[in-house]
């Protein structure tokens, strides 16, 4: 029986793509990893693997549009949604994927039947979008929160806001340093990636 098959986004180390790799083989199986960045450790670790990867990067689609940001991310968008569907996967895993994807690719994905995931260093609604970790590890310092968490959603055009499918809250400690607790939160990532993928996967028709 074919096992399903996932491509994951990528935009850095891909500590989490890697997280993924080592426990592909039973429940799904890795067939592409695409990352807009070139110099992305994560297409390594890929290539290591031996799993196909492709760079899908901004900068021709800014030299296309050069007065227009707007124009040159939606053909990005576009773009991207015609070689994820190229590639037929049952589901796509953003693994540290830095690119807000906007309608021109949830749009033609969602009519292809082809649901997004995202993994976001943060409870629900807690600190969307960049640097989750820096801002709640501030919060605490402030006395504002107590706990902070990750997260496994359904990507939708609102970021970080989309249906989520595992949390996993994190009790934060007085003293410990910022790289230690962006440590602690890594590794709990690394679980949530692998079992939020695999919730996913059972979500299918
Ligand atoms: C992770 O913390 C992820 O939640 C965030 O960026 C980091 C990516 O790490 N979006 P990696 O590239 O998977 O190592």
């Amino acid at each position: 029986m074919r096992l399903p098959s996932i491509v994951v986004l990528i935009s850095g180390s891909g500590s989490n793509l890697q997280a993924l790799i080592d426990n592909q083989g039973s429940d799904y199986k890795i067939t592409h990893v695409i990352s807009n960045k070139k110099a992305a450790y994560g297409l390594e670790r890929a290539a290591k693997a031996s799993i196909p990867t492709s760079v899908h990067n901004i900068i021709p689609y800014r030299k296309r549009h050069p007065d227009d940001v707007s124009a040159a991310r939606a053909d990005f968008d576009k773009e991207l949604a015609q070689r994820i569907k190229e590639l037929k996967p049952d589901l796509v895993v953003c693994a540290g994927w830095m690119h807000i994807l906007s309608s021109e690719c949830l749009r033609p994905l969602k009519e292809a039947g082809v649901p997004l995931i995202n993994l976001h260093p943060a409870l629900p609604g807690a600190f969307d979008g960049a640097h989750a970790i820096d801002r709640a590890y501030d919060a605490f310092q402030k006395g504002e929160i107590t706990k902070t968490g990750c997260m496994i959603h359904w990507v939708i055009e609102e970021v970080d806001r989309g249906e989520p499918l595992l949390i996993k809250e994190i009790e934060m400690k007085k003293e410990e340093s910022q790289d230690d607790l962006e440590t602690r939160i890594h590794s709990v990532e690394h679980v949530a990636i692998v079992e939020g993928t695999n919730m996913a996967l059972a979500h299918r028709a």
